[in-house]
């Protein structure tokens, strides 16, 4: 699956899930993160190890991983994890970065509705996205997507420099999702099945 979309300043992206053999174009785009955006993210992404665990993960059928391509390089991760079967089995969570000089575009919004629409073809109903409380504008950002804010932990997690903060946990209800936007969104070229 590869879908070509246009960003607001009219230029071209590709959308298509992450492959074996983006090991290096997907180093690449994390070791050209900003120190801001880099500075919250769970693990060091700049670690080819991590970046090929990462990878490697989507093999377990729980974890799903798209990018979006410009001229081979990519300019944008999102991924959808599914949780365990048991009591949480119809939450999924995602997670989100596009590079700098593509931010503001409307990149990260065309990635949501790709990561919502992959949701929605294994039959998951709630997601969530899990947010260090100093990412105000993510937050917002978040908000504008469909989540609300549900819980907050308190000094939770450690940042990369090893400071502790709280972490905000934000939910979105897929079904009133589909209310809001449309029925279109239940059309989805994700196929695979849960
Ligand atoms: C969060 C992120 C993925 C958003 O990507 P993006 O491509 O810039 O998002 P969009 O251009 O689609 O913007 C979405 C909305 O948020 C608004 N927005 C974007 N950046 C913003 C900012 N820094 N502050 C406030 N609002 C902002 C946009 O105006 C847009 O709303 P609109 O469509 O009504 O105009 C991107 O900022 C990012 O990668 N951040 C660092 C990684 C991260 O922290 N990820 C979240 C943890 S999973």
């Amino acid at each position: 699956m590869r879908k070509g979309v246009k960003l607001k300043d009219e230029s071209e992206v590709f959308i298509r899930e992450m492959h074996a053999d983006d090991l290096d174009r997907s180093l690449t785009f994390f070791r050209s993160l900003s120190d801001g955006d880099r500075a919250y993210l769970r693990r060091d992404v700049t670690d080819r190890v991590v970046v090929r665990e990462r990878i490697e993960r989507v093999n377990s059928g729980r974890v799903f991983r798209l990018v979006a391509v410009v001229d081979d390089k990519i300019v944008a991760d999102g991924s959808l994890e599914l949780e365990a079967h048991g009591w949480k089995e119809h939450m999924a969570e995602i997670r989100l970065i596009v590079a700098p000089e593509f931010q503001r575009k409307g990149l990260g919004t065309l990635m949501a509705r790709e990561l919502y629409l992959l949701a929605a073809s294994k039959k998951v109903e709630e997601i969530i996205v899990r947010i260090m409380a100093p990412q105000k504008g993510v937050q917002a950002i978040f908000k504008k997507l469909g989540f609300h804010k549900e819980a907050v932990l308190h000094h939770y997690v450690k940042d990369i420099a090893g400071t502790k903060q709280d972490l905000v946990v934000m939910r979105c209800d897929l079904e009133e999702l589909w209310q809001k936007l449309g029925d279109h969104l239940h059309d989805s070229d994700w196929r695979r099945t849960r």
